[in-house]
């Protein structure tokens, strides 16, 4: 089985139902009642009513530092009191792709401030990036969350957080999928 490459199935049947559903930026996509996230592989499939692809890939701006700290207070997927989930994907704009490595990193950790915020939040929230940009998806990311129904108020104030930074001003699509798992 493929560990590294996802399909998350948009489809009326899957382990997760949608409670909501909101374009936030750009255009929106087709509404499902269910997503499910299966293994996958790079050949294209047609499952459900749609399929987003992702790739677990390697970190691009995480320091060692800041890596020890979440591998040390970080939580899988999975646990059972983590009913509720979210699912971002994320597109950035050109202006972001035509940054360099080093710029990009500057406008996430040093204006922005993602990892410092996200950390805050650790372990209540269970988190995990997939890439599909490199792969002509139509998102550059998919981003899943994890947790518990008492911390989705704070869920709710690290997005807030997140979303009024400089790095956000890049995101040009951005679908905020919420689901509870079945
Ligand atoms: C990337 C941490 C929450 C969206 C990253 C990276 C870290 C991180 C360390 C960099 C990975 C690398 O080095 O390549 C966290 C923590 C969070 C959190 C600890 C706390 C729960 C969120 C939330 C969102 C989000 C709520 C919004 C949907 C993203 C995206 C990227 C990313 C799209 C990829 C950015 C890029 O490569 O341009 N996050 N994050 N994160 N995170 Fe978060």
């Amino acid at each position: 089985m493929n560990t590294t490459i996802f399909d998350f199935v948009g489809d009326n049947v899957g382990e997760w139902k949608v409670t909501s559903m909101i374009a936030l930026k750009g255009e929106s996509i087709e509404p499902v009642s269910h997503i499910k996230k299966i293994s996958s592989s790079l050949v294209p499939s047609n499952k459900g009513i749609w399929t987003l692809k992702g790739i677990v890939s390697n970190l691009r701006y995480t320091e060692k530092e800041d890596k020890d700290n979440l591998v040390a207070i970080q939580e899988d997927l999975g646990r059972s009191e983590a009913t509720l989930a979210a699912f971002i994907p994320i597109r950035k704009s050109e202006a972001w792709w035509n940054l360099a490595q080093d710029e990009r990193r500057k406008i996430m950790e040093n204006k922005s401030q993602h990892t410092q915020t996200g950390m805050k939040y650790l372990p209540a929230i269970a988190r995990k990036l997939f890439h599909s940009r490199d792969i002509g998806e139509p998102f550059d990311f998919l981003t899943w969350f994890e947790y518990a129904p008492a911390d989705a108020a704070a869920f709710e104030e690290l997005l807030n957080a997140l979303r009024k930074t400089e790095e956000w001003s890049y995101v040009d699509r951005e679908i905020d999928i919420r689901l509870v798992r079945m």
